[in-house]
C-alpha cells in the first residue's frame, strides 16, 4: 500500500495536463535507460534495487552491529559529510522522539546519537568533546572515498579520545567503519586496525547510499527497524520499475512537473514542510538534488524552509519575491500524538474559537491557506503527502525522492551520479593547506 500521495491541484494554472503528458514518451525513453543501464553514469545504478537486493543475512549482520554498540554505549557518534552523514541523520530525526537525545537512555534504550566529521570546526567538536567526556562512546566512521578530509580530521580525534579511554584493544571494540570494500585510507586503516568494517557497494554513489549500511547501521543503533524501512523502499522499488506510466509513477510525475516548470524558467524549487521532524529529509533532499542536477550550468536550485516557523521570515519573500520559484509542499499525514487546544472560562487571550481543535488541525488550515496564498501569488506548488512517520512510510519517501531526482537529471541530459564541481574547493585548501602532492599554498 503506498503511503505517498502527490496532489498538483495548484500548478494546473501554470501547466496544463497535455503539457505533463506530452512528456510522457521521453520519460518511457529514460525510464528504459534507468532500467537497462544505458544512461549516463549508469555504473552508479545499484540504488535502484537495494530493497529488493539486500539480503536478510546482510540486514541481520548490520542489526547484530547495532545492537553491539546500543549494549555498549551511552553516546553514539557518527561521523561523515554529505551522503555519507545526511540520510542516517534524516531517519533518525523523522523517526525518533524530538528529544531522543535528552531523554534518559533507559526511556528508548537507545544512545545518545551525534554528528561529527560534518564541518571542520573546532568549537562544534570540542563541545562534542566535552559532552561525551564521562561517557561510554562508539563510533561509526562512514566515507566510502576513505579520503575526505572532514570526517578524517573528526575520526583522528575522536580516535585519540577513545584510545586514551579505553586503551587500543578497548576502543577497537567501540569503532565500526562503513566504507569501500577495497580502496581508500580508511579501508586500509580499518584492516590494519581490525575494525568491524560494513561495505558501501561500489555501484552506489554517496547521496543514494541511505539504504546500505551508510545509512542503515547508524539508523539501527537508534532502534529503529531497518527492515521496515527497506520494506516501504521496496514498494517504491517495485512500482517505479514496473510502471513509467505518469498516472501510475508518482517519482515521475513529480520528475516532470519539475522539469516543466524549470524548462518555464522556475529555477528554484522550495520545498516546504509543517513538521519538524522532516528537518533534515529537507537537508537530505536539498543534498540529493543539489549535487544530482547542478551542473553544467544547469539544475533547479534546492531551498527549503520550514513552516509555520518560515511563514515569519521566509514567506514573504516566496509570497512576494522574485517570482523564479515553485515549491513543494512536504506534509506527514497524521502526527503521532495530538494536542487539543482548551477552552478557558476567561477568553482573554481570544483563543476559545479554536478550544476543541488539536494543533494538526489548526496546521493544516495553515498549510492551506498557504498553499492558496502562493498559488494566488503566482507560484506553482504541489504537495507530497507521507502518510505518518513510520520507517515504513519513510523508505517509500527515500525512494520515491532518489527516482525523481535521478530521473530528473535524466531529463535535463546531466549525470545525476557525478559530483564533479566538489573538487574544485578541495584541489585550492589541499595547496593552501600544503597537502602532499598539491603544490604550495
Ligand atoms: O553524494 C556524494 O557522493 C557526496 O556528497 C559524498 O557522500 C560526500 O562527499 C562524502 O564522501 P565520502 O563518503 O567519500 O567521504
Amino acid at each position: 500500500m503506498s503511503s505517498l500521495d502527490l496532489d498538483y491541484q495548484n500548478i494546473k494554472p501554470f501547466l496544463t495536463d497535455q503539457e505533463i503528458q506530452s512528456l510522457q514518451p521521453e520519460i518511457d525513453r529514460l525510464h528504459q535507460a534507468f532500467e537497462q543501464g544505458t544512461g549516463k553514469g549508469s555504473d552508479y545504478l545499484g540504488w535502484l534495487g537495494l530493497s529488493t537486493g539486500t539480503s536478510s543475512e546482510q540486514l541481520g549482520a548490520i542489526e547484530q552491529s547495532a545492537q553491539q554498540l546500543r549494549d555498549h554505549c551511552d553516546v553514539f557518534v557518527s561521523i561523515g559529510i554529505g551522503g555519507s552523514y545526511l540520510g542516517a541523520r534524516a531517519a533518525i530525526s523523522f523517526l525518533s522522539h524530538t528529544f531522543a537525545n535528552q531523554l534518559p537512555k533507559g526511556n528508548q534504550g537507545s544512545p545518545e546519537i551525534h554528528f561529527a566529521g560534518h564541518n571542520l570546526n573546532s568549537d562544534y567538536h570540542a563541545d562534542l568533546f566535552d559532552l561525551i567526556a564521562d561517557r561510554d562512546v562508539c563510533l561509526n566512521v562512514i566515507s566510502k572515498s576513505g579520503t575526505t578530509t572532514e570526517p578524517a580530521v573528526a575520526f583522528r580525534l575522536l580516535k585519540e579520545k577513545l584510545e586514551n579511554k579505553y586503551g587500543k584493544s578497548g576502543a577497537k571494540k567501540r569503532i565500526v567503519v562503513t566504507t569501500d570494500q577495497a580502496k581508500g585510507a580508511l579501508k586500509k586503516l580499518a584492516d590494519e586496525e581490525g575494525y568491524t568494517t560494513f561495505v558501501i557497494p561500489d555501484d552506489v554513489g554517496g547521496r543514494y547510499s541511505v539504504l546500505t549500511p551508510v545509512g542503515l547501521l547508524p539508523i539501527a543503533v537508534a532502534g529503529i527497524d531497518i527492515r521496515e524501512l527497506m520494506e516501504g523502499a521496496k514498494i517504491g522499488e517495485s512500482v517505479c520499475s514496473a510502471h513509467s506510466g505518469l498516472d501510475k509513477n508518482l517519482s515521475y510525475l513529480y520528475a516532470g512537473i519539475r522539469h516543466l516548470l524549470y524548462t518555464k524558467g522556475k529555477t528554484l524549487e522550495v520545498l516546504a514542510s509543517f513538521h519538524p521532524s522532516l528537518s533534515y529529509v529537507l537537508e537530505w533532499w536539498k543534498q540529493l538534488a543539489g549535487e544530482s542536477e547542478g551542473k553544467e550550468f544547469k539544475g533547479i536550485f534546492p531551498a527549503s524552509v520550514e513552516y509555520t516557523t518560515d511563514l515569519h521570515s521566509m514567506g514573504q519573500w516566496v509570497q512576494e519575491g522574485n517570482r523564479i520559484l515553485f515549491e513543494t509542499f512536504l506534509l506527514v499525514g497524521t502526527s503521532r500524538r495530538q494536542l487539543e487546544i482548551p477552552a478557558f472560562d476567561n477568553d482573554g487571550d481570544g483563543l476559545n474559537y479554536l478550544a476543541g481543535k488539536t494543533l494538526d488541525f489548526v496546521n493544516d488550515k495553515a498549510y492551506k491557506g498557504t498553499a492558496m496564498a502562493h498559488r494566488e501569488g503566482k507560484v506553482p506548488n504541489m504537495t507530497i503527502t507521507v502518510k505518518d512517520r513510520s520507517p515504513h512510510s519513510l523508505g517509500q519517501l527515500f525512494y520515491f525522492f532518489e527516482r525523481a531526482i535521478a530521473m530528473t537529471g535524466y531529463l535535463m541530459d546531466v549525470n545525476p551520479f557525478d559530483q564533479p564541481g566538489v573538487e574544485f574547493y578541495k584541489k585550492n585548501m589541499f595547496t593552501l593547506l600544503n597537502k602532499p602532492g598539491y603544490g604550495k599554498g
